[in-house]
C-alpha cells in the first residue's frame, strides 16, 4: 500500500513541490501567514511585487473556502487558502488545507507531491487538522482494479513547536486518516464485489494487521445462536449474512466502549423494493459498520487505554423467493419476538441483533452507527448526522467528542408518542410506525435493546454519502464520517 509520509519540521523543506499558506486579515489588512522571507523575497524578485499582491490580484480571499494557486516560480508553487478573519479553529484549518490539496489535485493530476503546510501553527490540535486536511482531501476512489493515481508524496507540516505533543498530532492524525480513508474505500466498493463474506474477509485481514482479535460468526453460528434479525434480512440473498466481533483490551483500561454498525452491503428495500432512484446508492449501507471497524483499529493503533468490541451486522437486503416478507414475525436474538413491518426497515432488525448480543457484554456505553433511515435525512440535511441517546449525559458526551473532531451532529428526541407506535397485536413489537418522525420511532426500536444501558445512537443517513461534488475535505461518494468523533470519544473515556 502507497503511504504519505508526514512529518513537523521547523522550515520549509528545500524539496517542496508546494507551500500552502493562509490569508488572514492581521489588524484590519490582508496578510499571508506563514510565508517564509526568504520565498517572499525570492518571488518578489521574480515577478516585481509581492506574492501578497499577485495572490489579491488573482482573487484570494481571506474567507473560509477560498483558494487560489499562484503561478509556479523556482520549482515551488504557493497555494493561499483562505482562514476567516477570527480565531482559526481545527476544522476550518482542515478544510482549508484540504481544499488547498484538492485545487493542486485539478493543477497537477498523477505526480506524487511534497506539500508544505506553513499556517503558523502552534497548537497540538490545529496541526492534527492540518494534517489529517491534507490527507482526507486528497483521498479519491479510482477505478475498479486499477491502482489510485497519487496525488501527496509527503506532507510538511511546518511549525515552531518542538513539543512531544506536536508530534503526537502528527502521529494521531496519520492514523485517523487512514481509517477514515479505509472506511470510504469500503464504502465505495461496489456490492458486486464486497458482500457479507467479503467484507467480512477484509475485516479480519484488517484487524489482525491491528493485532486485534476478530471472531466471525456466519449463517450457520447465526443460527445456531438465534441472531434471528440478521438471518431474516440475510436470507433473501444468495450472499448469507455475517457478524463480526472485533475486540481491544488494553492493559490498565477501565471503561469498556461498545460499537455496533449496521453492514447492509446493499439495501434493496427487499419485498417492499425501492424506487431505482433510491436504490442506486444503497451499497453505501454498510457505512456503519465500515467506521466502527475502521475506529477501533484506528484506537488500537493509538494505543488508547479503554476497552473496546465491535459487532458489525452484515447482510445483503433483497427480494427472492426466499426472502422475508413484511408481517412476518421474527424472533430476534435475546428472544423478543418482531412483528416486521416493512423490509426496506431492514437496518433496525440486524442492529437489534448486534446490540442485543453486544450488551450483554456489559460494556459502560454502547454506541451505534447506521445509515438508518432517509427520515434522518429529511430533518437534518446530508451534511449533518442525528444523535439519539438514552439520556442527555449520553447525548452530550458524543456532542462534545463531535465537536473536538469537527463533525456535525444534531441530538433528536425520542418520544413517548413514537414508542406507542411499536406495539404489535401478534408479537413483543412491531419494527415500525407511520409515516411522521421516522428517525425516532427507528431509535426508540433499537433502545428496546439496549438492556437499560447507557447508549447513543449515530444516524448518519445523510452525510455517510455524498452524491454530489467534493467540498473541503469530503470526497464524492463515502465520506468516512463518524470515524473521528468515534476515536475522540475514545479518547475521552480513557482511564
Ligand atoms: N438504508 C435506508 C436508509 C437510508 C436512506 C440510508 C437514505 C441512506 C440514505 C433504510 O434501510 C431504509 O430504507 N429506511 C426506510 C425505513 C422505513 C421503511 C421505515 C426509510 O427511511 O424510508
Ligand atoms: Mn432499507
Ligand atoms: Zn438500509
Amino acid at each position: 500500500m502507497f503511504v504519505v509520509s508526514v512529518s513537523l519540521s521547523k522550515s520549509v523543506p528545500r524539496d517542496a513541490d508546494a507551500v500552502i499558506v493562509g490569508l488572514t486579515q492581521v489588524s484590519g489588512t490582508p496578510a499571508l501567514v506563514d510565508l517564509p522571507s526568504a520565498l517572499e523575497k525570492d518571488l518578489t524578485k521574480r515577478w516585481g511585487t509581492s506574492p501578497l499582491a499577485v495572490a489579491l490580484d488573482l482573487g484570494a480571499k481571506t474567507k473560509s473556502g477560498s483558494t487560489v494557486i499562484l503561478p509556479t516560480a523556482g520549482g515551488v508553487r504557493l497555494v493561499v487558502v483562505g482562514l476567516g478573519d477570527v480565531d482559526v479553529t481545527p476544522e476550518q484549518v482542515r478544510r482549508a488545507v484540504a481544499n488547498g490539496v484538492r485545487a493542486l489535485a485539478r493543477l497537477e493530476p498523477a505526480s506524487p507531491l511534497h506539500v508544505v503546510v506553513s499556517l503558523d501553527l502552534v497548537e497540538p490540535e490545529v496541526i492534527k487538522g492540518a494534517a489529517e486536511g491534507a490527507l482526507l482531501g486528497a483521498y479519491t476512489y479510482t477505478k475498479v482494479g486499477s491502482e489510485p493515481d497519487e496525488l501527496l508524496r509527503v506532507v510538511t507540516v511546518v511549525s515552531p513547536s518542538t513539543k512531544l505533543e506536536a508530534k503526537d498530532a502528527v502521529t494521531a492524525a496519520v492514523a485517523i486518516a487512514a481509517g477514515v480513508n479505509q472506511t470510504r474505500d469500503w464504502i465505495n466498493t461496489p456490492a458486486n464485489i464486497l458482500y457479507p463474506e467479503t467484507f467480512a474477509a477484509a475485516a479480519v485481514a484488517t484487524s489482525k494487521k491491528a493485532k486485534l482479535e476478530v471472531e466471525v460468526l456466519d449463517e450457520k453460528a447465526l443460527a445456531k445462536a438465534g441472531y434471528g434479525g440478521i438471518l431474516a434480512v440475510g436470507m433473501g440473498s444468495e450472499r448469507p449474512p455475517r457478524l463480526v466481533r472485533i475486540s481491544y483490551a488494553p492493559r490498565g483500561a477501565r471503561n469498556h466502549l461498545a460499537l455496533i454498525g449496521k453492514g447492509i452491503t446493499f439495501d434493496t428495500g427487499g419485498i417492499n423494493i425501492k424506487p431505482g432512484d433510491s436504490m442506486y446508492t444503497m451499497k453505501c449501507d454498510m457505512s456503519g459498520a465500515a467506521t466502527v471497524i475502521s475506529a477501533i483499529q484506528v484506537i488500537a493503533e493509538l494505543g488508547l487505554k479503554i476497552s473496546v468490541t465491535v459487532y458489525a451486522a452484515m447482510a445483503e437486503n433483497m427480494p427472492s423467493g426466499s426472502a422475508q416478507r413484511p408481517s412476518d414475525v421474527i424472533t430476534m436474538y435475546g428472544g423478543t419476538t418482531v412483528e416486521n413491518y416493512n423490509s426496506d426497515a431492514e437496518g433496525r432488525l440486524v442492529m437489534a441483533d448486534a446490540l442485543a448480543r453486544a450488551a450483554e457484554d456489559k460494556p459502560d456505553l454502547l454506541v451505534d452507527v447506521a445509515t438508518l433511515t432517509g427520515a434522518c435525512v429529511v430533518a437534518l440535511g446530508e451534511r449533518t448526522a442525528g444523535l439519539m441517546a438514552s439520556d442527555d449525559q449520553t447525548a452530550d458526551r458524543l456532542l462534545d467528542a463531535a465537536e473536538a473532531a469537527g463533525e456535525a451532529f444534531w441530538q433528536l428526541p425520542i418520544t413517548d408518542e413514537v414508542g406507542d407506535q411499536l406495539i404489535s397485536k401478534v408479537a413483543d413489537l412491531r419494527s415500525g410506525g407511520h409515516r411522521w418522525g421516522g428517525a425516532l420511532t427507528a431509535a426508540a426500536f433499537l433502545q428496546r435493546f439496549t438492556d437499560g444501558i447507557d447508549w447513543a445512537h449515530l444516524d448518519i443517513a445523510g452525510p455517510a454519502f455524498n452524491e454530489k461534488e467534493p467540498y473541503d475535505y469530503v470526497p464524492s461518494g463515502g465520506t468516512g464520517v463518524a470515524v473521528r468523533t468515534l476515536v475522540a470519544l475514545a479518547q475521552s473515556l480513557q482511564g
